[in-house]
């Protein structure tokens, strides 16, 4: 039985949460190994709605949850994201929920600064969504970060916030703002600390013994191979390493464990924020997949911004993160167009580009060049099985699978678990 490792391949939302869910059932353990609440996975189950962000998308299912040393976490959000899905009756215990105790930590200083940063970058920022993440994972580089397992050495703390808070009075002073406030954040952080220690622990450790016990162990990424810091639309991209390899690296775990890469692709594309988008579409058209689609992000309410599918994007995100094979959602959303079309290169001062170039200005002048293709006007919402899609949809599912140079193992059709198509099963590949 092979581990699978679940990562998306566009510009995040593209349904990850929704396929980590409806595999957890099948997996023993479910780790999320980068990012941190800048996530927003909806899961709807028996017409019940989750949204989580931090909380590793096995938890609805009961299957053990566990946040690696990858994840960047701020604990009060955790707490009361743990709080709201309690509240919908789902149990979380230190029986089902780990986190790594090397786990950096995101404070308010570091949501001050993204906010500091994006104000003063105007037309020009990111358009993060002013979780703290970026500077959360700075210190953790800056090797002055505070961690997990520091909320149980307080006597420790006062002298690694003086060393921290020197760093962040520097910048703050630069925006004109007053220094960070150390014994109140040193008073917030004892407060937090037994909730959070509750939960902490080696996971590696964890996950060594389980692994040997033979468990299947679901990792699940979040945000999306094109938000990758390395390989993304840079500077418009997120903090962390996006791409499969990095579950090795967020969990403790070596990379001989990430077993099948299972890359979530949205049958349209998707972007929040700022930055380069070849395909997106300010018509009608995009206004109704929008709309169809609910594109509006988890975790900012944000209108997100739509376009046609990119198979170049696509293509390049798969080899990038040695995709094994994709699950393409949200196909219900292009049902009754008339036409369908599909990016298939890129025309770039006068010559055709089959990949995305790397620096951003070329990025932002990239025409994209389409395929068209007969739309269908069945509906496939809901559909439980490949033959119960109509003739044209699977002939754009089988146009992608070409451009794309990769098998499509799942397709889902609505936002429910269990409206899903397998074709290929990661878990026996
Ligand atoms: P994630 O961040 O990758 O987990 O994705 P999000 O949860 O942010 O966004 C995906 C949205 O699409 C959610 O509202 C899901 O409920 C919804 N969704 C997922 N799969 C499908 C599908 O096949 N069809 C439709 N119509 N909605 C879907
Ligand atoms: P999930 O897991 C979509 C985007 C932000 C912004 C950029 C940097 O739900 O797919 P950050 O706060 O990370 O510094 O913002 O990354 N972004 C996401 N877009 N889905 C996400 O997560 C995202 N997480 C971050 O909109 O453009
Ligand atoms: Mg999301």
């Amino acid at each position: 039985m092979a581990n699978v490792t679940v990562i998306g391949a566009q510009w995040g939302d593209e349904g990850k949460g929704k396929i980590v869910d409806w595999l957890a059932s099948r997996a023993d353990v479910v780790v999320r190994f980068q990012g941190g609440h800048n996530a927003g996975h909806t899961l709807v189950v028996d017409g019940k709605t989750y949204k989580l962000s931090l909380l590793p998308s096995g938890i609805v299912s009961g299957t053990l949850s566990v946040i690696g040393n990858g994840v960047v976490l701020d604990p009060w959000a955790l707490r009361e994201e743990v709080a709201r899905i309690e509240a919908q009756g789902v149990r979380i215990t230190d029986d089902n929920l780990a986190i790594a105790d090397n786990c950096p930590l995101i404070l308010p200083l570091h949501r001050d600064l993204d906010a500091l940063r994006e104000t003063a970058a105007g037309k020009g920022k990111i358009g993060t969504t002013g979780r703290g993440i970026g500077p959360a994972y700075e210190d953790k580089v800056g090797r002055r970060a505070i961690r997990v397992c520091d909320l149980a050495h307080l006597d420790a703390l006062e002298a690694q916030l003086d060393r921290l808070c020197a760093h962040h009075d520097a910048l703050r002073a630069g925006f004109g703002q007053p220094p960070v406030d150390r014994a109140a954040l040193l008073a917030a952080l004892s407060e937090v600390a037994p909730f959070v220690l509750r939960f902490a622990q080696p996971v590696w450790k964890r996950l060594k013994k389980v692994r040997r016990a033979g468990a299947r162990i679901l990792f699940e990424g979040a945000q999306g191979v094109l938000l990758d810091v390395d390989h993304g639309t840079y500077p418009f991209v997120t903090s962390s390493n996006t791409v499969s390899g990095t579950a090795a690296a967020g969990s403790g775990l070596g990379p001989s464990a990430t077993g099948f890469v299972l890359g979530i692709v949205k049958a349209y594309t998707t972007r929040v924020g700022s930055g380069p988008f070849p395909t997106e579409l300010d018509d009608e058209i995009g206004q109704r997949l929008g709309e169809r689609g609910h594109e509006f992000g988890t975790v900012t309410g944000r209108k997100r911004r739509v376009g046609w599918f990119d198979a170049v994007l696509v293509r390049q995100s798969c080899a990038i993160s040695g995709v094994t094979g994709i699950a393409l959602t949200k196909i219900d959303v292009l049902d009754g167009l008339e036409k369908v079309k599909i990016c298939t290169g890129y025309r770039l001062r006068g010559k055709v580009y089959d990949y995305l170039p790397s620096h951003a200005a070329d990025q932002a002048l990239c025409e994209p060049i389409y395929e068209e293709m007969d739309g269908w006007s069945q509906s496939t919402a809901g559909a439980r099985s490949y033959a119960d899609l109509p003739a044209n949809a699977i002939k754009y599912i089988q146009r992608i699978q070409e451009l794309i140079e990769c098998p499509v193992a799942l397709v889902s059709t609505s936002p429910e678990r269990d409206d899903t198509i397998l074709m290929r099963d990661p878990f026996v590949d």
